[in-house]
């Protein structure tokens, strides 16, 4: 049974990581248009190194939760018919076990140097100008897909979403593209599709089902019916 499961800042919530659009979320704090776009980091780099130097701390101090345990349990049972698409930078979902994972935004882990446009393992505070490991150029600037930026893996998500039978989004508000519009391409192709989410989110009337509760408890449970056989709807 081939499964694509879409994951927001929903599912790392209770971890203790931050959404971006819930009440005291990422973006009450700060505007996108100063620290998530190429033109930011043009105008002002400090201002966005700081902003995810900063967001690299908090996460590394935050432990996966049982709905990223439960993916990770899912991949062991699906192996490569289970494909992760993830719209969050943190690595949760590694941490958790999951090896099937596609960060369509980027990772917060990883740099990419605007000189060779190499991706490496972040050495450390980006604020500090760490050279590029393979040449040398003191910009490094976080692998992160910003506002107006393509995101990466998308024809491996398009053929997965192609192929599959079952759709879940996990913890997105649907509020931005191309993500947003997955759950479509899916129904298109005739999967069945699950929204799990605390809330209505800006796309639920679009999913065939939907299970509204804390990611936590909401996803082992339908892991656990998906892999008994009588998956849900
Ligand atoms: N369990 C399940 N869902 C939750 C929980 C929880 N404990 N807490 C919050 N949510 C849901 C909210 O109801 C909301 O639908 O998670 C969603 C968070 O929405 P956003 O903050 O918009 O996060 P996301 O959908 O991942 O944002 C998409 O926008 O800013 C860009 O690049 C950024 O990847 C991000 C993208």
């Amino acid at each position: 049974m081939r499964v694509v499961v879409l994951t927001g800042a929903g599912i790392s919530a209770e971890s203790g990581v931050p959404t971006f659009r819930d009440a005291g979320g990422l973006w009450e704090g700060h505007r996108v248009e100063d620290v998530a776009t190429p033109e930011a980091f043009e105008r002002d780099p400090d201002t966005v190194q700081r902003f995810y130097d900063a967001r690299r701390h908090a996460v590394a101090l935050a432990e996966p939760n049982p709905a990223h345990e439960a993916l990770a349990r899912l991949e062991r049972e699906l192996g490569d018919e289970l494909l992760v698409v993830t719209q969050n930078i943190d690595p949760l979902h590694e941490r958790a076990g999951s090896s099937r994972v596609l960060h369509l935004h980027g990772e917060l882990a990883l740099a990419r140097c605007p000189a060779c446009a190499g991706r490496s393992p972040v050495p450390g505070d980006l604020i500090e100008r760490p050279p590029c490991p393979a040449c040398g150029e003191r910009m490094l600037r976080p692998d992160v897909v910003w506002f107006g930026e393509m995101p990466y893996g998308l024809d491996e998500i398009e053929a997965a979403l192609a192929a599959c039978e079952v759709f879940a989004a996990i913890g997105t508000s649907g509020a931005v593209h191309p993500a947003a519009g997955f759950v479509s391409t899916a129904r298109a192709r005739g999967a069945r599709t699950v929204e799990l989410n605390l809330a209505s989110s800006e796309i639920t009337g679009l999913f065939d089902e939907v299970r509204h509760g804390p990611a936590s408890t909401v996803v082992p449970a339908w892991c656990a019916e998906l892999l008994a056989g009588h998956g849900p709807s």
